[in-house]
């Protein structure tokens, strides 16, 4: 999508330029309006990274991109509301990143979000075969062990589907683990490094603090810290009181991984997150783990190792679950 960027910043403004090489690519946020939406836009334009920030949603997105774009930050930014907008918002996306969909209350689990998410995401789906299908796409819409194999199906059903470029956003739960895990050990969150692998929904989500490297945990505390991460989203869910799930957070968790993605496929080395793609290394058709984000998109899945016998358990008794989420967003695709 270079040609639409740098018609994005105007050729006179380009040719002035006289930086470091100038941002290019657009990134689309479908769901921009929304309480993720609206804060993971602002960082995304504070990053700097982007030629042209692209928001979607099917109200207020005129305001909320008029104002973002007021930020004496790097790129343009546009805003599109109503489907009959949806397409040239994502016209030649490099990237799309999707919090569309109705969140969580107290008492509800994420699958419970699945009768109305389920077509939200399916409808995004199409719409993205059509406008950007080599975009990367990275959904954030719940219940993600379900949402991401729809979008994955639609794509499949639409002769356009590349593995390497579908990720379900698990970089929560990576944010939730470092914090977790620093406050409890006293380190310093900021050099803090946890894998978490599996799905993104109660006890898929499966953090490695055996591999934390400078921890010094009892079972114990692994057992304890291992829940609070698995159910940090309800401790969101509970604190806001009908309010929603967590939107600030989720953000910057949101507003990072994309720009790793787009790192990556601006040619930076070594960029490794963990991220739900689909994969064999198990038997559920997706699972997270940590990847190299390339030029491509996924370039590698780096999978698991030398788990303990706790962490063995988690993956052996969720991957049931993971095929039976990912079993009920491709019968949703299959029958609508
Ligand atoms: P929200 O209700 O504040 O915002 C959702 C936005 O989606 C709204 O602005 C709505 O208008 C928009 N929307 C609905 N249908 C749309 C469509 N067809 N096209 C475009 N936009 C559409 O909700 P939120 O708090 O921002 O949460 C959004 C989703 O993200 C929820 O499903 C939530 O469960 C999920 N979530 C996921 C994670 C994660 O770690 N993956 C973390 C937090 C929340
Ligand atoms: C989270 O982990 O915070 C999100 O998935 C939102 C939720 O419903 O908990």
């Amino acid at each position: 999508a270079a040609p639409t960027a740098s018609k994005a910043i105007g050729v006179s403004a380009a040719r002035s330029f006289t930086g470091t090489a100038r941002a290019q690519n657009k990134v689309a946020v479908v769901g921009a309006a929304g309480g993720i939406g609206q804060s993971m836009s602002l960082l995304l334009k504070l990053s700097g990274k982007i030629g042209h920030l692209s928001l979607f949603d099917i109200v207020n997105t005129p305001g909320v991109a008029a104002d973002i774009s007021h930020c004496n930050s790097e790129g343009k930014v546009t805003g599109h509301k109503g489907a009959e907008e949806m397409g040239t918002a994502l016209d030649g996306a490099d990237i799309v990143v999707i919090p569309a969909g109705v969140p969580r209350k107290p008492g509800m689990t994420r699958d419970d979000l699945f009768n109305t998410n389920a077509s939200i995401v399916k409808g995004i789906a199409e719409q993205c075969s059509k406008s950007c299908p080599n975009a990367c796409f990275l959904i954030i819409s719940n219940p993600v062990n379900s949402t991401v194999p729809i979008f994955g199906d639609v794509l499949k059903a639409n002769g356009v589907f590349n593995p390497a470029k579908l990720m379900g956003v698990t970089s929560l739960d990576v944010v939730r683990a470092k914090t977790f895990v620093a406050e409890h050990q006293g380190l310093d969150v900021s050099k803090m490094k946890v894998d978490v692998i599996g799905g993104h929904a109660g006890t898929t989500i499966i953090p490695l603090l055996s591999k934390v490297k400078g921890a010094d945990f009892t079972e114990e505390d692994i057992k304890a810290l291992t829940h609070r991460i698995q159910f940090g989203g309800d401790e969101v869910v509970q604190a806001k009181d009908g309010a929603g799930s967590a939107t600030l957070s989720m953000a910057h968790a949101g507003a990072y991984f994309a720009g790793r993605v787009l790192d990556g496929l601006n040619g930076v080395k070594n960029v490794k997150e963990c991220t739900f793609v689909e994969c064999d290394l198990t038997d559920a058709p997706f699972f997270a783990s940590p990847c190299t984000l390339g030029k491509d998109g996924v370039s590698k899945i780096h999978g698991f190792s030398k788990l303990t016998p706790f962490e063995q358990a988690l993956v052996d008794d969720n991957v049931p679950t993971l095929i039976n989420m990912a079993k009920k967003g491709s019968e949703f695709v299959k029958n609508n």
